[in-house]
């Protein structure tokens, strides 16, 4: 396949091997914000050689026009929207319409799009059974792994990736049903009976009565929990090319159905150093427990042979405070405030963690700061949801991230299948040997 520059390269980069003196011009292309990125998509037929980059720590594997980071300013647009005012003045299903549509909804469009989506909040009745076959004590992420890759047994009517309503129904039905799936499987982990969506509650509200909701009392969504947990929602959303964005992607790439990327992204997600750190970080402070064990805990963890990290800090973009982060911890003030908490010991323990390692040479230096995974923890404990789940709302939420930028890719004119390369460093060419004459 031949490689042309494309349009918008600006300027070029040459590189020259020194062994031969044969060098190439590559194109910088440039984005509408950010650095310059060089196109080496010629490298390997112009010069024989690939680039290593294992972690991707600098390789741009697409461009897209979702999410903007600079993570030196701490700078985190949606389609070009600051996340503190979406967090602030808009709710989550406009921030997933937004995501997938690239412009905020008026009201006609807001209102369709919602209705869009409670008729998609019900999951098949079989699926309420396809619960039973996991154990009780079964971790959460386990099960909406399971759950959710399964909807690509039922929806049969949206699994046609190259079909526009196909691709549109899917991006609907998984938005609409991940707060059911996710209420359903806390309900199953904890042997209570499920509670159906209602059509009458908005997007967070649903989910909580979902959650909470018995049939033994009647049960009144608190607007503060809700307003709380809209804004969780809304700063989970997305995040650029992150390691479960990049699994959905890759998984898209190859012509899967977007059930069953979501559920890559879910497996993806559920790691410690991603998603699964906002578990770690309430285990964290569990282990700390007191103020006056944290510069013990801090020792550790500058012991690297500990392996110990402080979870919650750091961060492969950022370099500078997440900005989730800071509306995190003011939603934490709010919530405990509103829910008449006047002192909480998780957070008054994360508060002065942070202050101790933001003023620490060691996280100084290497630029560690909190990320969006440091306080969101401390908030869902106080609202009541098991730390088991955390990593499940953080789903629930960048589902909507990962179904945009699923479609995005699928739309991409010439998208083709990822496919990355590697360094051989393992045995040169051998012939075979009997078993009887191997040593
Ligand atoms: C999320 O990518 C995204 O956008 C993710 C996310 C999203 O919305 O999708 O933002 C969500 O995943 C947030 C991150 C949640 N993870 C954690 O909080 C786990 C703790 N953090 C680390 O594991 C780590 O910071 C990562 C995984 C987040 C980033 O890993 P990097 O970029 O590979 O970090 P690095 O290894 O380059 O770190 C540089 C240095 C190293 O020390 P030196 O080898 O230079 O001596 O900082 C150290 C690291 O050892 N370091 C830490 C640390 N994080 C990095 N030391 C102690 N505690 C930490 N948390």
């Amino acid at each position: 396949m031949s490689v042309t520059a494309p349009s918008n390269a600006t300027s070029t980069a040459t590189i020259t091997l020194d062994a031969t003196g044969q060098s190439t011009k590559l194109p910088l292309l440039t984005g509408t914000l950010g650095p310059a990125v060089a196109d080496i998509r010629k490298l390997p037929a112009e010069l024989g050689i690939f680039t290593y980059d294992p972690a991707y720590g600098g390789t741009a594997a697409c461009d897209s026009k979702i999410t903007y980071i600079d993570g030196d300013e701490g700078v985190l647009l949606h389609r070009g929207y600051p996340i503190d005012q979406l967090a602030e003045r808009a709710t989550f299903p406009e921030v997933a319409y937004l995501l997938l549509n690239g412009e905020l909804p008026n009201q006609a469009e807001h209102a369709a799009f919602t209705t869009e989506l409670n008729n998609h909040t019900m999951l098949h009745e079989q699926l309420r059974h396809f619960y039973n076959g996991f154990n009780r004590n079964a971790h959460p992420m386990a099960v909406i792994c399971g759950v959710v890759g399964a909807l690509s047994a039922f929806y049969h009517d949206s699994l046609d990736i190259n079909d526009r309503g196909h691709r549109e129904l899917s991006a609907m039905r998984l938005i609409a049903k991940m707060p059911t799936i996710a209420a359903w499987t806390y309900k199953y982990t904890h042997g209570f009976p499920f509670t159906y969506p209602r059509n009458d509650l908005n997007y967070a509200e649903n989910f909580l009565h979902m959650m909470f909701a018995m049939p033994s009392a009647p049960y009144q969504v608190s607007p503060v929990l809700s307003r709380a947990m809209d804004r969780i929602l809304i700063l989970h959303a997305d995040h650029e090319q992150n390691a479960s964005t990049s699994t959905v992607r890759l998984a898209g790439s190859t012509g899967a159905n977007p059930f069953a990327c979501i559920a890559a992204g879910i497996a993806s997600l559920w790691g410690p150093a991603h998603g699964g750190a906002n578990e770690a970080v309430l285990k964290m402070l569990g282990t700390i427990g007191s103020k006056d064990h944290i510069a013990d805990f801090i020792a550790k963890v500058k012991d690297r042979s500990s392996g110990v990290k402080l979870m919650g800090f750091g961060h492969r973009v950022y370099k500078n405070f997440d900005p989730r982060a800071k509306i995190m911890q003011a939603t934490c003030h709010e919530v405990l405030g509103e829910l008449g908490i006047k002192h909480d010991p998780l957070l008054e323990l994360a508060v002065e963690l942070e202050r101790i390692a933001i003023e620490d040479e060691y996280f100084v230096s290497r630029k560690l700061y909190p990320n969006v995974d440091f306080y969101s923890g401390i908030i869902l404990k106080a609202m009541g949801i098991p730390t088991s789940m955390f990593t499940v709302l953080f789903a629930v939420a960048r589902t909507a991230g990962w179904i945009s930028q699923w479609k995005e890719m699928i739309e991409e004119p010439g998208q083709r299948i990822g496919r990355p390369r590697q360094i051989y460093t393992g045995a040169g060419p051998r012939d075979l040997v009997s078993m009887a004459e191997r040593a």
